[in-house]
C-alpha cells in the first residue's frame, strides 16, 4: 500500500474507495489484533462511504443493507463475499478496489422460510455491474437452484460498468443465462429500486415476479439522452421507463408500490404464497370449512343481464379465503384479473375476465398477461380457477394487425399445457373462441361448473338469430317480433348451461351460493392429480 494511499485513512473515503486502504500490509502479530483490524475492515464495509450514503437518501433511497434489512427476517441474512473486489485495472480503476464490489450478496429467510439474495449498492460505483460484482451474483443465483430456495435481486444500477469493457457484458450474460435454468425451478422475484438501465433489464423481464417503486425506479433499454438524440424527441425518465409506465402500459412491471418498505413488505407476501421450488407443493394454510361455506353475495354481484359490468373483484374476493388476494399487473390489461390467493387454505391461481373493462373480452394484453400466469401457476403445482364471463375476442383491425391471433394462442397453449388441478366456474356468459380458451373442458379442464342462468354458446342470441335467419327477417311482416322469438328459442335451446351440461362439456350446474363450497371440494378432490407430459425437448409456444 502506498503512502498517498495511506493517508486516505484521515478523511472521508470517497465513493468507490471504502475500504481499499484497510487490507492489511503486514501479518498482524496477535489474535487480538487480527480481531480488532477484521472487525474495522467489517464496520467500514458495512456503513460504506458516508458522503455516498447521504447522497443516496438524498435521491429517497435506501442503502442496500437497509433494503435487506426490512426484506429478511431479523438477523438471518448470511453474507458471502463480503471481501470480494474487483481485479480491473484501466481507467484508474486500479486504485479503487472497493469491498463488496457494489452488491451485498447470501442468503436468509423471510417467514423462517429460506431465499437467496443480492441487492446493488448504488453507492459503490453507482451499482454498476462489474466481473466480480457479477460473479457474485451468479454464486447466489447457482446457490438458490442447487438448493431450490427463491431468489430475490434488488436492482439499484447504472448497468454494465463502463470500465470493466465486455467482461461486463460477460457477467450479463451469465446473470441471463441462470435466469433461464433457473425458470420454472425456483421462484425468481426482482425488485428495481433504482436505475435498471440497458441489458440490465433483461434480467427483471426474465423473472417472474417484477416490483416497481414510484419516482424512484425506472427501466430501459435506452435512455433519455440516446432517445433525444436518436429520435430529436425529449422524455423524461420517468415518462421513459417509471413505474407508472411499466405498471400500467408496457406490463413490465407485476406490482407497483409507492415506496420501498411497502415492496418489500409485499414480495414477503408473494412468497407467503409461493412453493419454495417446482419440486415442494405451494405453502398450505389449516382448512378452513370453505367446502361447506353458504355465499349469497355471489347471486348478488353478478348481475343477471348479460351486459351489465360489475367487478369481478367482488366475486374473487367472495371465492377465497379471508376475502384476500394478490392481484398481479392490476393496471395493464385490466380486462382480465390475475390473482394468487387461497381457498379452503390451498393456494390457487385465479383468472377472471372483468366485464368493468371492454366488457371482459380477451385481446392482445389480456392473452398475454393471463398466458404468463397459467404457465407460472403451472410450473409452480398451483391449481387454477378461471372465472369465466366473456363476450369474446376483441373484434377489429387494430387488434388483428397487433396479432391477437398469435398472443390468443399464448393463452390457448398455455391452458392447454397445464397440468394442475383447473377448475373452470362459468359465471354468466361464454361465447365461441374466447369460450374454449378460458380453460373449456375441450382444452382440459378437470371440472367445469355453470351457473343456471349462463349462456354458453357460439355467439349472443342476437347475433346468432341475425345470422342464421337473416333471409326470414328480411322477409318478415313485423321482423323485430319475429326477431325476439327466434332469439328466446335459440336461447332455450343452444344457450342454456343444461346444453351443455348434458353433454359433458359442464360436469355440474351449481347455485351461485354454492360457489366458494364447491370449488373447494372440487381442489379438494384434485388435490393429488398427476399428469405426465409426452416426451419432449419442449413444445414451441407461439411466442
Ligand atoms: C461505471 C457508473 C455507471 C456505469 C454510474 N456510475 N453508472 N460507473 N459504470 N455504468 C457511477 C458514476 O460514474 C458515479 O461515480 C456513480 O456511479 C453515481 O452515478 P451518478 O451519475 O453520479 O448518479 P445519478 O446522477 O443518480 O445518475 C445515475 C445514472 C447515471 C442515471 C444511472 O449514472 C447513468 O446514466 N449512468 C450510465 C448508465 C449507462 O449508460 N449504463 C450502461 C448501460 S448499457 P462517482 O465515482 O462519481 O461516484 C448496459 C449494457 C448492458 O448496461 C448489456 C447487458 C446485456
Amino acid at each position: 500500500m502506498s503512502p498517498t494511499s495511506r493517508q486516505t485513512d484521515l478523511r472521508e473515503p470517497a465513493p468507490g474507495e471504502v475500504e481499499q486502504e484497510d487490507t492489511p500490509a503486514v501479518p498482524p502479530r496477535s489474535m487480538g489484533l487480527l480481531r480488532e483490524r477484521h472487525d474495522r475492515l467489517r464496520g467500514r464495509i458495512t456503513e460504506g462511504s458516508r458522503p455516498a450514503v447521504e447522497r443516496q437518501r438524498a435521491l429517497g433511497k435506501r442503502t442496500a443493507r437497509e433494503r435487506l434489512d426490512l426484506l429478511l427476517d431479523e438477523d438471518s441474512f448470511t453474507e458471502i463475499d463480503m471481501y470480494r473486489r474487483h481485479q480491473a485495472a484501466d481507467l484508474g480503476m486500479g486504485e479503487r478496489r472497493p469491498h463488496t464490489d457494489g452488491v451485498v450478496a447470501g442468503s436468509g429467510t423471510i417467514d423462517g422460510r429460506r431465499v437467496f439474495v443480492y441487492a446493488q449498492d448504488f453507492t459503490i460505483f453507482g451499482g454498476s455491474l462489474g466481473h466480480a460484482h457479477a460473479a457474485k451474483i451468479h454464486k447466489v443465483m447457482d446457490l438458490a437452484i442447487a438448493t431450490g430456495a427463491p431468489l430475490i435481486g434488488l436492482n439499484d444500477s447504472g448497468g454494465a460498468r463502463i470500465q470493466e469493457g465486455v467482461m461486463s457484458l460477460d457477467g450479463y450474460g451469465g446473470i441471463f443465462r441462470r435466469n433461464v435454468q433457473a425458470s420454472g425451478v425456483i421462484p425468481q422475484i426482482s425488485v428495481i429500486l433504482g436505475p435498471c438501465a440497458g441489458g440490465a433489464a433483461y434480467s427483471p423481464a426474465l423473472a417472474d415476479f417484477t416490483f416497481m417503486v414510484r419516482d424512484t425506479a425506472r427501466m430501459y433499454l435506452t435512455g433519455p439522452d440516446v432517445v433525444e438524440a436518436v429520435s430529436g424527441r425529449r422524455v423524461t425518465h420517468d415518462e421513459l421507463g417509471g413505474a407508472e409506465v411499466h405498471g400500467g402500459r408496457s406490463g413490465v412491471a407485476t406490482f407497483v408500490h409507492d415506496d420501498e418498505e411497502s415492496a418489500l413488505e409485499d414480495v414477503r407476501y408473494l412468497l407467503s404464497l409461493l412453493p419454495s421450488n417446482n419440486l415442494e407443493p405451494p405453502p398450505a394454510l389449516p382448512p378452513c370449512q370453505a367446502t361447506t361455506d353458504h355465499r349469497p353475495a355471489f347471486a348478488e354481484i353478478v348481475p343477471v343481464e348479460p351486459n351489465r359490468p360489475y367487478d369481478i373483484r367482488s366475486v374473487v374476493a367472495e371465492l377465497v379465503d379471508d376475502g384476500e388476494f394478490l392481484e398481479l399487473q392490476e393496471n395493464w390489461a385490466q380486462n382480465v384479473v390475475c390473482a394468487l390467493a387461497r381457498v379452503d387454505g390451498e393456494v390457487v391461481g385465479l383468472v377472471g375476465n372483468q366485464p368493468m373493462v371492454l366488457a371482459g373480452v380477451l385481446d392482445v394484453a389480456a392473452s398475454q398477461k393471463a398466458a404468463r400466469f397459467v404457465r407460472f401457476c403451472d410450473a409452480f403445482g398451483i391449481p387454477l380457477v378461471t372465472l369465466v364471463d366473456v363476450p369474446g375476442f376483441l373484434p377489429g383491425p387494430d387488434q388483428e394487425h397487433a396479432g391477437i391471433i398469435r398472443h390468443g394462442a399464448k393463452l390457448l397453449y398455455a391452458y392447454c399445457e397445464a397440468s394442475v388441478p383447473r377448475v373452470q366456474v362459468i359465471l354468466r356468459k361464454a361465447y365461441g373462441g374466447a369460450y374454449i380458451v378460458m380453460d373449456s373442458r375441450s382444452i382440459g379442464c378437470d371440472l367445469s361448473l355453470a351457473w343456471p342462468t349462463n349462456e354458453i354458446a357460439v355467439m349472443g342470441a342476437q347475433g346468432a338469430v341475425n345470422v342464421i335467419f337473416r333471409k326470414e327477417l328480411a322477409a318478415a311482416t313485423d321482423p323485430a317480433e319475429l326477431a325476439a322469438e327466434l332469439v328466446t328459442e335459440y336461447s332455450e335451446r343452444l344457450m342454456h348451461p343444461h346444453y351443455a351440461a348434458e353433454r359433458g362439456l359442464v360436469d355440474d350446474v351449481i347455485d351461485p351460493a354454492e360457489t366458494r363450497a364447491v370449488v373447494a371440494r372440487g381442489l379438494a378432490m384434485l388435490r393429488n392429480k398427476r399428469q405426465t407430459p409426452p416426451q419432449r425437448k419442449h413444445g414451441n409456444i407461439p411466442l
